[in-house]
């Protein structure tokens, strides 16, 4: 219940997404003070428990923003004034990847610009020919604005055939944590999660990995950054006693410290398998009540989120609005699909039951809807 007595809406929604009663307890205990070490455990527990999440040996590190910000940081902390990058804007956050390096004066050569495709290695390596001057190449893992599922270990190792020097810069914002992700593996130089989503925790705590040769690219970028500051982070972290330049949200890092705790305790692998399950059943059951995919022919689907048209004649806000009188929030569609789809978030604490109120309350809103017209 919510304080004023209503029954809480479910949230199918990509972010925030539901808090567990355990996460939410620990965060709502009496303040503790960031220099204590007390704090450093749970912060030294938050980076342990974040590297098999992102399938690294090395410190994730904690930034305090949301996830945005750690994409802006990176731009920061890697690049100067004049560099080029390459960036895969299938979607609207790979759009921001480029707005973002633009906005620090980079040039962004955007390739994949098709929402309704995933990242085709093939143009990546044209790209690669194309802009030999280019320091990196961008782009999603999800991206929430499709659901499209790009496979990232492929264009990594399309660039580092051409390119070992080049950087691959991940926003994985909407799904480390949802699905497996092999930073070490499979070369990655950056990648990034937010608390709010596959974190299962409140929003305003991001985390990012960088690999040997991304903090090499950091040591000669020029960009001016002081908030941002990557390696003053992994200065603080690196103390026998973790800390964080500045004062955190001491209440995020508890809350994600046990979030995290509770995926391992459920096992990742079971974690990852809980999500790719519940993406199907979307999927299915949204094809058994005669919808499509917002995006039929991405090719593949990411396991944290499923976009789906709303039929004909149906506007997708009335859609939504019948849900969330049914007790069932899920998000607007985005960007090119504002007005004629909707998404429905599967990741963190949701469940295969949750899917299925959720397929129901889909089924009884439609029925409704189809009735009224
Ligand atoms: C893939 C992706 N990247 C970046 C962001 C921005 O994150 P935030 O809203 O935490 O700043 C989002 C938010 O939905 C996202 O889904």
């Amino acid at each position: 219940m919510t304080t004023n007595g209503v029954a809480p809406l479910l949230l199918m929604t990509p972010g925030p997404t539901r808090v567990p009663d355990r996460v939410l307890r620990a965060g709502a205990r009496p303040m503790i003070h960031h220099r204590t070490r007390e704090f450093s455990a749970e912060l030294a527990t938050v980076i342990e428990l974040l590297k098999p999440v992102f399938g690294t040996g090395s410190a994730v590190l904690p930034v305090h923003t949301t996830g945005r910000g750690a994409l802006e940081a990176a731009i920061c902390n890697f690049f100067s004034a004049g560099d080029e990058i390459i960036v895969c804007c299938n979607g609207k956050f790979g759009e921001l990847w480029a707005s973002l390096a633009e906005s620090y004066g980079l040039t962004a050569h955007r390739i994949c610009t098709d929402w309704k495709k995933r990242v085709d290695v093939i143009e990546v390596g044209r790209a690669l020919e194309a802009h030999p001057a280019a320091r990196a190449v961008a782009l999603t893992y999800s991206d929430t604005s499709t659901g499209v599922f790009n496979d990232v270990a492929t264009v990594t190792r399309t660039v580092r055939m051409v390119r070992p020097d080049m950087l691959v810069m991940v926003d994985g914002v909407s799904s480390i944590g949802g699905m497996p992700f092999s930073f070490d593996t499979w070369g990655v130089d950056f990648a990034a999660t937010a608390s709010q989503k596959c974190l299962m925790s409140s929003p305003g705590l991001s985390f990012a990995a960088v690999s040997e040769r991304a903090w090499s690219a950091a040591s000669r970028a020029k960009l001016p950054r002081n908030y941002w500051d990557f390696a003053a982070i992994r200065a603080e972290i690196g103390k026998e006693c973790p800390e964080t330049p500045g004062t955190p949200p001491v209440d995020i890092v508890l809350q994600v410290a046990e979030a995290l705790r509770l995926m391992h305790e459920e096992g990742l692998d079971r974690v990852f398998q809980r999500h790719a399950q519940m993406a199907e059943r979307a999927r299915r059951g949204a094809e058994e009540l005669g919808l499509t995919q917002q995006c039929p022919d991405l090719g593949a689907y990411c396991s944290t989120l499923t976009a789906i048209a709303a039929p004909a004649g149906v506007a997708p806000k009335d859609l939504r609005n019948g849900m969330r009188i049914r007790g069932v929030l899920t998000a607007g569609g985005l960007g090119k699909y504002k007005d004629t789809a909707f998404r429905i978030g599967h990741m963190g604490d949701i469940r295969i039951e949750d899917v299925d109120r959720t397929l129901q309350v889909l089924a009884e809103t439609l029925a409704e809807l189809r009735v009224a017209r």
